[in-house]
């Protein structure tokens, strides 16, 4: 039962019929534009300084090289799967025709850390870009109880109070986008299209002009020394930064959600995964030579790192140089931001929809309401989560959980690709993986490599969101299922006792570590 398949034929037939009522209109231009605009948000924006900081100092061109071949691998295996499967639901559809139900449900399930956690991540992100241009270049002071996550983490305390109360802009994005959606306002190509020329614009004048302040005396030591702590500095700091700054590439995937809306999928799917990617990978390494380059990157541990690099060049006298680029990078900061939230939170509910019609989640999931024709209750409740998780949690934590969630999500893709390529070798696939198994063999390594480094409880919460996961699977999924209909659980009493029982007790701890020790 756990291992059944949705056949691959029956997948293809849903997607001509469903195709039906969507227009294709996305050529590989308007796909790539997507990408871009899912993809340029927090990671570059935000997450970059502190993986300098912290991790990795000038190394973290490095780690950004190393993300880029993780990404890419991955991306080739999305790509293989968008063209052949061009239907909604992205990793977890696909994992549902090739390795089963119970894989399936795991999948679908980390993929809410990736889109909904994606979403709160960039939320606060975007907070903190708003409240630097409100006070530096506006003069309005947001109130210390109102500014940030009233949580702080550290490993040796768990997590602590701080004398915030909540983060009340991210609250605030993250309301506005959910109302925008339920309204039906889809963000269209077109004017995703403008924001992805804004970001565009502000990050390569960040790029050209901030390159003539480059002190090249901050590029040394490259490579920090490491402290005698795993992954501070060093190599294996320079991994742990290419696991948290992976972040920044999550994105390029999104463009296989669009796969129904695409004219020509089988050609242009693959076009704009790799092609947006391309773009990025070229763009992040220049800025982080850059970041790197203006200050040293023990001054970048701080939300807004571009802004800070923007404000430390200086003309030989001292004046600011580049205080013309200062509200320039917020703005187009803020408003790319705001992009990459919708996606995200645009994501999130079709997902829901979708396995809500397998029956492994509730029918009110798949729920569209009459007028807007929008799925309402998905939305409202993916748009609630991400509020409270917003407005509590600092971006670190949430910025290593999307990644290490997202980082699992592409290893299962890789994963399918060879499973598939095994159990169905005469499928047409109009874009074939190259160099199988090679490529999503060594995607797999790589993105393993960044996650080991990454801090045990980060592993330890993706522990307990899976350990969530299994337990609504086997006493709800399994008795729902639509692929399953007719079959009597009866069977797996014994193995519910045991996911259930040790799922609870791995919940149990885990609470209790972060919260209560
Ligand atoms: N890659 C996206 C960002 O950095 C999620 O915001």
């Amino acid at each position: 039962m756990l291992f059944t398949k949705k056949s691959v034929t029956q997948l293809q037939s849903d997607a001509q019929g469903e195709s039906s009522g969507l227009h294709r209109t996305l050529g590989a231009l308007n796909l790539t534009s997507l990408g871009v605009g899912a993809i340029i948000g927090a990671g570059i924006f935000s997450i970059t300084g502190v993986a300098a900081a912290q991790y990795a100092g000038p190394g973290l061109v490095i780690s950004f090289i190393i993300s880029a071949i993780a990404c890419g691998f991955a991306g080739l295996c999305y790509a293989e799967f968008a063209s052949m499967l061009p239907i909604a639901g992205s990793a977890y559809t696909y994992s549902y025709a090739t390795v089963g139900e119970l894989f399936a449900w795991i999948i679908g399930w980390d993929l809410i850390i990736e889109y909904l956690f994606a979403a709160s991540t960039v939320a606060v992100a975007w907070s903190g870009y708003v409240i630097s241009f409100l006070e530096k270049n506006l003069g309005l002071v947001i109130p210390d109880t109102f500014r940030s996550a009233p949580l702080a983490f550290s490993p040796e305390t768990g997590f602590t109070a701080t004398t915030s109360l909540v983060n009340l802009p991210a609250v605030l994005i993250i309301l506005l986008i959910t109302i925008l959606l339920v309204k039906g306002i889809r963000e269209s190509a077109s004017f995703n299209n403008v924001i992805v020329v804004v970001k565009l614009i502000v990050i390569v004048l960040f790029i050209v002009f901030g390159f003539q302040y480059v002190n090249t005396a901050n590029w040394t030591p490259f490579i920090p020394e490491n402290t005698g702590e795993f992954g501070e500095f060093g190599w294996s700091g320079i991994f742990r930064a290419a696991g948290v700054i992976f972040f920044a590439y999550i994105g390029f995937d999104a463009v296989s959600t669009a796969a129904q809306e695409a004219k020509n999928p089988q050609r242009d799917m693959p076009i704009g995964i790799l092609a947006s990617l391309a773009v990025c990978t070229v763009l992040y390494i220049l800025v982080s030579l850059v970041l790197t380059g203006i200050v040293p990157y023990t001054m970048l541990n701080v939300p807004d790192p571009i802004a800070v690099a923007v404000d430390a060049a200086r003309l030989p006298d001292g004046s600011l140089a580049l205080g013309w680029l200062s509200p320039l990078v917020k703005i187009g900061a803020i408003a790319g931001l705001s992009s990459v939230i919708l996606v995200m939170l645009m994501g999130q509910p079709r997902i829901f929809f979708t396995m809500s019609r397998d029956g492994l989640l509730p029918p009110v999931f798949s729920k569209v309401h009459p007028t807007f024709k929008t799925p309402i209750v998905s939305t409202l409740i993916t748009g609630g989560v991400a509020m409270v998780i917003a407005g509590l949690f600092p971006i670190n934590v949430l910025s290593e959980l999307v990644s290490i969630g997202t980082l699992l999500a592409f290893i299962l893709v890789c994963a399918a690709v060879l499973v598939l390529r095994r159990t169905h070798p005469d499928l047409e696939r109009p874009f074939r993986t190259p160099l199988v198994p090679f490529v999503p063999i060594a995607g797999i390594i790589i993105c393993l490599m960044q996650m080991l480094p990454l801090p045990l409880p980060t592993w330890e919460r993706l522990g307990a969101w899976l350990a969530l996961g299994l337990l609504i699977y086997f006493f709800y999924g399994v008795k729902h299922s639509t692929v399953n209909a007719g079959r009597s659980w009866k069977p797996l009493g014994s193995v519910r006792l045991i996911v259930g029982v040790g799922s609870i007790a791995f919940l149990g701890y885990v609470i209790w570590a972060h919260f209560l020790k």
